[in-house]
């Protein structure tokens, strides 16, 4: 039998949830609050790939004291209803970050299982600090507790698509956050 084809959602069919202009506003705001909580300092940001490179490439700009940035990447099996909840690291940090004040840069904070996985690592590697900045927060979706000290945006439980995360892959270029049609999920 030949592989079923994904259907084509075309973005601009796709209803905008926060424009450009709202996540440029809400990425420069938590730029500078993270400025002021951590004056004086050095931070290591630490990016989930795929989904947080946009955000990160923007929070990075928009954060005024010194900051380096790395990238970790995790696998996840099992989601939603069969949840075994378990998340592996498939690319670890490239620098050390014992002493370093880190925070975690994803996309979205769902079910919460990647973030709790990433903190118990991080942590492993004694920062002198650990926080976690989230583009998006869906609360209602939460399986462990674990909430992210910055957030840009709290959303339902709706897929969403564009500035950086993906629907297989496509739409991580979109550079609005768009909502993506429940039936196409
Ligand atoms: P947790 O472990 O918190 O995982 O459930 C968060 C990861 O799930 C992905 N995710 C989404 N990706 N649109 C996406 O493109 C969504 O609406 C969405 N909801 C969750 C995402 O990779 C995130 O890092
Ligand atoms: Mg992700």
């Amino acid at each position: 039998m030949a592989t079923p084809t994904l259907p084509f959602v075309p973005a601009s069919s796709c209803q905008v949830l926060f424009s450009v202009e709202q996540i440029r506003e809400r990425v420069i705001a938590i730029g500078k609050q993270i400025s002021e909580d951590y004056k004086g300092e050095s931070i290591v940001l630490v990016g989930v790939l795929k989904g947080a490179a946009i955000f990160l490439a923007d929070l990075a700009r928009a954060i005024e004291v010194d900051n380096t940035f790395d990238f970790v990447a995790v696998s996840s099996y099992g989601k939603g209803k069969t949840s075994s909840g378990a998340v592996k690291l498939i690319k670890d940090l490239d620098v050390p970050i014992e002493g370093k004040h880190v925070i975690v840069v994803e996309d979205i904070l769902d079910t919460g299982l990647t973030l709790s996985y990433l903190r118990k690592l991080m942590l492993q590697h004694k920062p002198a600090s650990l926080k976690i900045a989230t583009c998006l927060d869906k609360p209602e979706r939460r399986l462990v507790p674990i909430e992210a000290d910055y957030v840009c945006f709290k959303i339902p439980n709706r897929f969403v698509i564009g500035y950086g995360m993906d629907y297989a892959e496509k739409y991580r270029n979109v550079a609005d956050i768009r909502l993506f049609p429940e039936d196409k999920v």
